[in-house]
């Protein structure tokens, strides 16, 4: 099979000819910032929304974006060209190569830019229909996870928790309150009334936490967003997972104890079905990336 084409500093490639410096921030510090999108038969969800996030988390660590928008959006539809079907667009922006390693952030350094595709894994059937197992742990991450930085070891380290319990996800509690999960946002849901943390520094704010929002006023669910503790998230009748990829996910069981009845609740299904329905009218609407 040949080598799948992927954006590197302006340029088309295959994979296997992009070499990175070793000097590169994003290798030596971590110091970069990221995006994934989910592309469906073409149609890319919401990818103006992930670049103006990019262009936050940019802001965020003082790193120049070499692109507008729009030169995202073109970047993004000339790789999908090579890329057909169900996709994750990959987009990483480093800080550059400089000289020498030093923690200071250097001037009129030219940033890497460095995007692939690689088939979406959309949660299975039995995932949706079941609903998914997660386990706690506290959240040891730094103050700033609203920035989707590339520097994930907290991430990393908090997501090994979840997989050597055999479980989906791993979900985070800072100072007895919930806040996200590894790689995706929470919501809970009591008494038909559905709740997820504040958009504030101790979470990404997700662009699905974001559409799930909408979703919910659209469909007249009652969502509050407001601080949820860690007694509210054990207590809850269930729990949702919603990521880019994972879309919108029931938690069954958290820390081998089942959520509610162990099932997927009504209002999951009703959020999913909304969810589903929006992907499809999006779909139809817009049948080429972005
Ligand atoms: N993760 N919180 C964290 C820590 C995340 O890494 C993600 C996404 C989210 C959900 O954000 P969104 O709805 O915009 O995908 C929340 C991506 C998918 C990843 O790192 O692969």
């Amino acid at each position: 099979m040949s080598e799948p084409i992927a954006h590197f500093n302006g340029k088309l490639l295959p994979l296997d000819e992009i070499g990175i410096s070793p000097l590169d921030r994003g290798f030596i510090f971590g110091d970069g910032v990221y995006e994934v999108i989910p592309v469906y038969d073409g149609t890319a969800l919401h990818a103006r929304e992930h670049f103006e996030r990019l262009q936050r988390s940019m802001d965020a660590i003082q790193l120049r974006n070499p692109h507008t928008v729009d030169d995202w959006i073109a970047c993004t539809q000339a790789l999908l060209a090579h890329h057909p079907g169900n996709q994750s667009v990959y987009i990483q922006v480093t800080r550059g190569a400089p000289k020498k390693r030093d923690h200071v952030i250097p001037k009129d350094l030219q940033p890497t830019v460095f995007m692939m595709c690689y088939p979406l894994s959309s949660p299975s059937r039995e995932a949706v229909e079941n609903g998914v197992a997660c386990v706690t742990s506290p959240d040891f991450r730094w103050e700033k996870c609203h920035i989707k930085s590339t520097s994930l070891l907290g991430n990393v380290l908090a997501r090994q928790i979840s997989a050597d319990a055999g479980a989906t996800e791993t979900i985070l509690l800072r100072n007895g309150m919930l806040t996200e999960a590894s790689a995706s946002n929470v919501f809970v849901v009591k008494d038909g009334v559905v709740a997820a943390p504040p958009r504030d520094n101790h979470i990404l704010l997700g662009i699905t936490y974001d559409l799930l929002a909408r979703l919910a006023a659209d469909g007249a669910l009652k969502l509050e967003i407001r601080p949820v503790s860690e007694a509210q998230l054990r207590n809850a009748d269930e729990v949702w997972l919603s990521s880019s990829t994972k879309e919108v996910l029931a938690v069954t069981t958290l820390d081998g104890k089942p959520v509610g009845t162990g099932k997927p609740g009504p209002v999951f299904r009703r959020m999913h079905s909304l969810y589903q329905d929006y992907k499809s009218k999006l779909r139809k609407a817009r049948p080429v990336a972005a």
